[in-house]
């Protein structure tokens, strides 16, 4: 794995540029991310092209044996854009449009703003796209950060009739698909339809769910176009996007295949304070984040991008963002860094070489602070450097658990909770988090992906059950485990005839004849765990395998497969971990708190996310807070 940092050149004089380039070499990094805010820069006046500082920038960077990573600019396009097109802006879902003076203030159904990114582009890749300095390209910046993938312009507007056009043909079509009956909803026509924003109480839901699949359409295509341009004139060298944490507002595995690499964006500390993490979870992994964050991410993304994957920003001090921003605990930037080693990554950068002391993100640390002098984390990148060349290139082992991942499914419940609390991410990350506290290696799968292989295989939810999916699961003979509300949509959003879970029926053997979902702070107990937020009642061919203490089934079980009728809480899940991989034959480790473990074909990798020493029996010693322990694996007997 490559260590690299993101670095702004437009933003420090250029005197500088090449003692901080000595010192990232210096420093262990190889890698240098740049250009994807630099648009005002690279065109200054409309047309006119100032490639010189870039050129420069990049043969400085180059001639001290880095290789640069080349963002493109669309992201932040600059004042004269805007005012030339005022109409490029997003409008938000209260109908305001998103103005100038921050980033990622276009939407991405607009023609013309379309039309400026290609030309922008190719002009950046016929530059660059052959110098050997570039080895990787990034498209924009974190698409959809800042709640940017809806817009509700007049341009998303026509470009979503035109979709709806293709996707149902005649109108007649889609009020019998979305239900427009209901309400008296029914359009005449595909002008008719606007985006399912400002009505009076929600819109129908199956309009909502089409309104995402259509913005996710348009971020996969406005990438698609940028990639189509660089792998034109850039042949042979990769491209990637940088994903965001806990996001799923866009179809990342859509967006994954037209990529080579999969990156994201790795702020352990702002994620855990800012997701659904309890107040003891935030005081304990305060300074270290909670112990899944970064494995899950990287399990996912290697999952999008056919197992290419790395991190493109890792925090390497308090960032500005979250609402509290506390400092890494010693030692946690290296171990992020060989954590995303342990997975596959094949790069880690740090977000950024040097801390800005002028605008937004003034307060974000970097690994020098404005002043040039080193950080606290500048050692750390050492110290992950050394360890990383120590142990050599690390191929990805298969891991022997699937978990089954839908961009679909994360819209239906956001769209539909019907429980307040019934959060999808946190349904899928839970269930991650109970593999990974047993020490199994997880690959976390779109629902198209191939399972043949897997010993277990876990679908925490998938409303929607795409075509051939259930036959697929049917054919496995590892155990499988479905989680609450799975098959309990059509693909327009509405109830299957024969009710839940649909096309899971005849595998499960069951029916769900109600749901109910339960205020925080309910929890009826059954044997050994609770049932909270969440429950279906079952009837039909299958046999309880779990109960409530009313004699409710809460897991059902036929050959094989398990329906789970409840939102599983930790108890629950621990068990049917540990049943699934008794019966599949697949090893288990106690990992105590905060101790978390990882494979690749030849290492093991234990870390310590706790903020106290820890013992691991796996390793019959403690190892202190922020500590790792990398032992070469043990042959397969
Ligand atoms: C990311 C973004 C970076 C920077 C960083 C700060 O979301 O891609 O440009 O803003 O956050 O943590």
């Amino acid at each position: 794995m490559k260590l690299g940092c993101c670095y702004y050149p437009e933003h420090w004089p250029e005197e500088w540029w090449a003692e901080d380039a000595r010192r990232m070499r210096e420093m262990g990094l190889s890698l240098v991310r740049i250009g994807e805010f630099a648009w005002s820069r690279i065109e200054p006046e409309p047309g006119h092209y100032d490639w010189g500082w870039l050129d420069r920038a990049i043969d400085t960077l180059h001639a001290a044996g880095l290789k640069v990573i080349l963002g493109t600019p669309t992201a932040t396009p600059p004042k004269w854009l805007v005012d030339r097109m005022p109409d490029m802006v997003a409008i938000d879902e209260k109908g305001r449009p998103r103005g100038f003076g921050s980033r990622r203030h276009y939407c991405f159904s607009h023609e013309g703003y379309r039309t400026e990114c290609r030309r922008i582009v190719t002009a950046l890749a016929e530059r660059y796209g052959r110098n050997r300095a570039i080895a990787m390209w990034q498209t924009d910046n974190e698409y959809g950060c800042h709640d940017t993938v809806l817009s509700f312009s007049a341009a998303a507007a026509s470009a979503f009739r035109g979709w709806l056009a293709a996707r149902y043909d005649t109108v007649d079509a889609l009020n019998a698909a979305w239900g427009n009956v209901f309400w008296s909803m029914e359009y005449r026509s595909f002008a008719e339809v606007d985006p399912p924003h400002l009505t009076v109480t929600e819109a129908n839901p199956a309009h909502w769910l089409d309104y995402r699949r259509f913005a996710s359409d348009q971020v996969a295509s406005f990438n698609r176009e940028q990639v189509d341009i660089i792998r034109r004139l850039s042949p042979g060298v990769d491209i990637t996007h940088n994903f965001m944490g806990f996001f799923t507002e866009f179809d990342h595995h859509a967006v994954g295949r037209d990529i080579d690499v999969a990156t994201w964006d790795s702020y352990p500390l702002g994620f855990l304070e800012q997701f659904w993490f309890s107040s003891e979870e935030k005081r304990a992994y305060l300074r270290q984040g909670h112990p899944d964050i970064a494995a899950f991410h990287h399990d996912l993304y290697r999952g999008c991008s056919n197992g290419r994957c790395g991190v493109m920003e890792q925090q390497p001090g308090p960032v500005n963002w979250a609402r509290f921003n506390p400092a890494p605990l010693p030692g946690m930037v290296a171990l992020w860094t060989l954590e995303a080693c342990a997975h596959g990554a094949e790069l880690t950068s740090y977000f950024r070489w040097r801390q800005a002391p002028f605008a937004q993100e003034q307060m974000h640390a970097g690994l020098l602070r404005p002043d040039s002098s080193e950080a606290e984390a500048a050692d750390e990148v050492r110290q992950a450097a050394a360890v990383l060349g120590g142990i050599g290139p690390q191929a990805c082992a298969t891991a022997p658990v699937a978990l089954v991942f839908s961009y679909e499914a994360a819209w239906v419940i956001g769209i539909q909770p019907q429980g307040q609390s019934f959060r999808y991410l946190e349904l899928v990350f839970e269930t991650y988090s109970a593999l990974r506290a047993r020490g199994l290696d997880v690959d976390i799968v779109p629902p198209e992906a191939d399972l043949t292989g897997y010993r277990m295989v876990l679908v925490p939810t998938l409303p929607i059950v795409p075509e051939g999916f259930a036959e697929r699961l049917a054919a496995l003979e590892c155990p499988v485990l479905l989680g609450p509300r799975s098959g309990s949509k059509t693909a327009s959003f509405a109830i299957p005839d024969c009710l839940a879970p649909g096309a899971l029926r005849s595998l499960t053997g069951v029916t769900v004849t109600r749901v109910e979902s339960l205020r925080d702070g309910v929890a009826e107990s059954a044997e050994g765990f609770a049932v909270t937020r969440w429950r279906e009642d079952l009837v039909g061919d299958f046999a309880p395998e779990l109960v409530d203490d009313a004699g409710r089934a809460v897991v059902s079980y036929k050959d094989g497969v398990r329906y789970c009728a409840a939102w599983p809480d930790r108890a629950l899940l621990a068990v049917l971990v540990e049943r699934m991989a008794g019966e599949a034959g697949v090893a288990l480790l106690d990992c105590p708190e905060g101790i978390r473990v990882r494979r690749t074909q030849a290492h093991i990798f234990t870390f310590n996310y706790a903020a106290k020493g820890v013992f691991v029996p796996h390793l019959g010693r403690t190892l202190s807070p922020a500590a790792w322990d990398i032992a070469p694996r043990p042959a397969p007997v």
